[in-house]
């Protein structure tokens, strides 16, 4: 009982790369997820074998369920990774944003602060994001900069991130918020731009770039970030936030050109695999860039994976593991979102 951490949204991309890593460091892990379109029961496939995990399906919103399972878990940690996070479906429905991403995490401190009375060690961490900055045009954003979101979706992330804090300084719970920058790897819903690109590759369709291409974002690897959340579980300090990227930006053509160049090391790649510019996103930021100088000093944390590495890692993992995509309903995959407004 004494090393069980909850993480929520685990089915998703980030979550089920970090519950692998839980796992592999001996932890309980209670993954509770609502099962929505972009839940996987193929990202947890090899975990279900295993004594110390669990899964349990339930919505952050449901504080009847929330309470029953923190009393019976009475988790060290909860790793907050249940959230809507595409920015184009964003565009087009926010409701759903609002719900999950704000109400959900009301109802998370709600229960967390009644749990945390008796359990005082436990400590929630809530994953959030650059996008919270707003368009960095120049520098790097560090954790103190304004809150300047553009998308529905940035605006619900920077509404939960303040919340939690004002739980820290009202309810003195045990809380960090992390704000990382754009993650890639295995188990990414081909929704966002680098696991469209590697689908669009192995089934000879165009590449869609948003605009002229040029927009720029800092790429992490999935696994650097996992890394960096056991680090902050360890040693970060309460009432914190922590930037976490990869100090490596690239723009969305850079991108688009290294990807193709690998997958024709690795596949035939067909005739319509080329780029093609659609029209641009609502709202588009042009840059996140993120300062990470703060967890590299306190908590001696660096991402290690290279752009190059990473991506070829990532396009392996697809092209290994195409059940992973029968899972999923095409239309989400192959639907252009953001333009209905
Ligand atoms: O910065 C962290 C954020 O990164 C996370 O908080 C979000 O949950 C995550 O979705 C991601 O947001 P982005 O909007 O940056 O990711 P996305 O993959 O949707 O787009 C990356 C860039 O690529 C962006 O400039 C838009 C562009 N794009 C995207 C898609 C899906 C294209 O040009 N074509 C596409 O088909």
């Amino acid at each position: 009982m004494k090393k069980n951490v909850i993480v929520t949204g685990g089915l998703g991309f980030i979550g089920s790369n970090l519950i692998k890593l839980l796992l592999k460091k001996n932890f309980k892990v209670i993954n509770i997820d609502k099962i929505s379109y972009s839940s996987n029961f193929y990202n947890t496939k090899d975990f279900n074998v295993k004594k110390n995990y669990k899964f349990i399906k339930c919505n952050i919103n449901n504080s009847k369920k929330i309470n029953n399972i923190l009393n019976k878990y009475k988790p060290l940690c909860i790793f907050n990774l249940a959230a809507e996070t595409h920015v184009d479906r964003s565009i087009d429905s926010p409701k759903e944003f609002i719900e999950s991403n704000i109400l959900g995490v009301f109802n998370l401190l709600e229960c967390f602060k009644k749990f945390s009375k008796k359990n005082k060690k436990s400590r929630l961490i809530h994953i959030s994001t650059d996008e919270v900055y707003g368009d960095i045009l120049k520098n790097r954003s560090k954790e103190n900069d304004t809150y300047k979101p553009s998308s529905p979706y940035a605006a619900t992330k920077a509404s939960s991130d303040h919340l939690v804090y004002s739980y820290v300084r009202t309810y003195k719970i045990n809380a960090i918020v992390t704000n990382c920058s754009n993650n890639y790897g295995p188990r990414q819903h081909p929704e966002k731009l680098i696991p469209k690109i590697i689908y669009n590759c192995i089934n000879n369709k165009n590449v869609p770039l948003y605009g002229d291409g040029k927009n720029s974002r800092e790429w992490i690897y999935v696994d650097d970030h996992c890394n960096a959340l056991l680090k902050i579980f360890k040693s970060g300090k309460n009432g914190e936030f922590y930037n976490i990227g990869s100090n490596l930006n690239q723009n969305n053509l850079n991108i688009a050109k290294l990807l193709i160049k690998i997958a024709k090391t690795k596949i035939e790649t067909g005739k319509n695999v080329k780029i093609k510019f659609v029209k641009d996103r609502p709202g588009h930021d042009f840059r996140y860039a993120l300062n990470s100088n703060k967890i590299k000093k306190k908590l001696g944390w660096k991402s290690s994976t290279g752009l190059k590495k990473g991506l070829e890692k990532t396009f392996e993992w697809y092209l290994n593991n195409q059940n992973y995509y029968s899972k999923l309903k095409k239309t989400d995959i192959t639907k252009r979102l953001g333009q209905k407004y």
